[in-house]
């Protein structure tokens, strides 16, 4: 059997710099930490960029050691090069086009260039490691180009391609001036798959259109060989949680957090900052509840948990001004001398402090314009270990299409959303515990490693319907 190699643009590491040197963590966040476990049991080569520009050749010669024990292999960047490829044409061009904010997007044919040499640069490295049979499973936006690059040098290779963000409809995609390239360069996998099946249908549409490959129930005959297209919802590592939230390290500050904060409900909102999120809508949301329910003045607070991201793209940087003055303004209006009804943190919190804020919060305020799938809500549900909490969820999320039971909610609505936590605020508890333990039961099931098995077993069977044509 192959070796299974894993390829994000991040390695599932945080690098940190100290003094003049990068110092590196294992990180585990969202899909990484449960690929990670089930890797565990089998040979695996995981390539990635380390976050962080290593300009020393000694200092990358012993990155490179390091991570060999863990099985990864670091794909570096100088800092231009990451500007152009990361900043650039990753998130100023193809994460505003595909969450559909067409007024951001830069068209900008030297970024394209840098984008085609680092997609190239992961193709290198990974020829050097892999052999014919072996299995690369290619995740996201940054490395559309990938699939098809390895499978023209190594069509022995099964390449599954993974894209977490959504695919915009074809009206929106059609606008890329490298359109045609991205979607050749995507199905160069054997399997490409998508969060929900509308990404996925949208994704079939623009390879009819502008390829001018048709498909049957999500196979493609491409002149080169069969792909399956298929949807596959991201889960979360339930069990994680829930131990989690019964830790010791929680219940103290689950405690701590109370003696603080004393009776009042919480509403929470924790994300990434990113203008897809929603913050400003969810904020002006909040806003409009404490002016039309002055009751709350004092007995409601907004836990609102932002992590810094992207910090060095200009959107980025408007929106972090926007949020700090409307948060600013809000509490200015409603504090009294012991109470604010926004807490703000423009950090990363703790695993644990995390966890503790799932199960202190009486609601999850989980709002984007436009999110491939959402993990905060889920991870939110599998903490709740009374089987109490109301979730209020954006319909653009992916994952409303699994999580029914949720308050959903248009996040362009701002009166809508402020209606929506008011019914989860006064929400029964036996209607809570009804919904609870329905959404509990799917992000159970459909768990992190559900999705890796479901979509490694398609990945074989695509694999095997090829062989049979041959
Ligand atoms: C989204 C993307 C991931 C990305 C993450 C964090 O979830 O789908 O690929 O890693 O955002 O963004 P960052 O730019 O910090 O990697």
């Amino acid at each position: 059997m192959g070796k299974m190699i894993i390829v994000s643009n991040r390695l599932p590491i945080s690098s940190t710099e100290r003094g003049d040197k990068s110092v590196v963590q294992i990180l585990a966040g969202e899909y990484a930490s449960g690929l990670l476990n089930q890797l565990d049991k089998e040979e695996y080569l995981w390539f990635g960029w380390p976050g962080v520009a290593v300009a020393e050749a000694e200092e990358r010669a012993e990155m490179i050691v390091s991570l060999k024990e863990k099985g990864m292999v670091p794909i570096f960047m100088d800092q231009k090069e990451a500007e152009q490829f990361y900043d650039g044409f990753c998130n100023e061009t193809l994460w505003p086009t595909y969450h559909y904010f067409t007024q951001y997007i830069a068209f900008d044919d030297d970024l394209w260039e840098v984008y085609k040499k680092i997609n190239d640069r992961y193709c290198q490295a990974i020829l050097k490691k892999a052999k014919a049979g072996d299995t690369v499973w290619i995740h996201d936006y940054h490395l559309l180009l990938l699939p098809q690059m390895l499978k023209e040098q190594m069509p022995e290779l099964k390449i599954g391609f993974f894209q977490h963000i959504p695919f915009p409809s074809y009206e929106i995609f059609r606008v890329l001036p490298w359109r045609k390239e991205i979607l050749e360069g995507m199905c160069g996998a054997d399997l490409v798959g998508f969060n929900t099946y509308d990404d996925m249908r949208h994704f079939l549409s623009s390879v009819g259109r502008i390829l001018g490959y048709n498909h049957e129930a999500g196979y493609i005959h491409t002149p080169h060989h069969l792909v399956n297209v298929d949807s596959f919802p991201l889960g979360v590592n339930y069990n994680k949680f829930r131990e989690a939230a019964e830790s010791k390290e929680v219940c103290e500050l689950v405690h701590q957090y109370k003696h603080e904060l004393g009776s009042q409900k919480l509403v929470l909102t924790s994300d990434r900052l990113d203008y897809s999120k929603g913050l400003l809508q969810r904020l002006r949301a909040f806003d409009l509840l404490i002016d039309n329910h002055p009751e709350y003045l004092e007995k409601v607070s907004m836990v609102m948990i932002v992590m810094p991201s992207r910090t060095t793209v200009p959107e980025y940087m408007d929106l972090k001004e926007k949020i700090d003055t409307l948060v600013g303004r809000i509490n200015s209006k409603y504090s009294t001398l012991d109470w604010v009804p926004i807490h703000y943190f423009y950090r990363r919190l703790s695993f644990h402090e995390l966890v503790a804020y799932y199960r202190i919060s009486s609601v999850a305020l989980v709002t984007p314009l436009r999110d491939g799938m959402n993990l905060v809500c889920k991870e939110f549900i599998a903490s709740r270990t009374n089987g109490d909490g109301v979730l209020v969820l954006s319909e653009m999320a992916g994952a409303s299409k699994e999580l029914q039971e949720a308050i959903i909610v248009n996040p362009n609505n701002i009166k809508m959303m402020e209606q929506a936590i008011y019914a989860a605020l006064n929400s029964p508890i036996e209607e809570q515990q009804k919904r609870m333990e329905s959404m509990q039961k799917t992000v159970r099931k459909y768990d992190v490693y559900h999705w890796s098995k479901i979509f490694l077993s398609s990945l074989d069977r695509v694999v095997q319907k090829q062989q049979k044509l041959k």
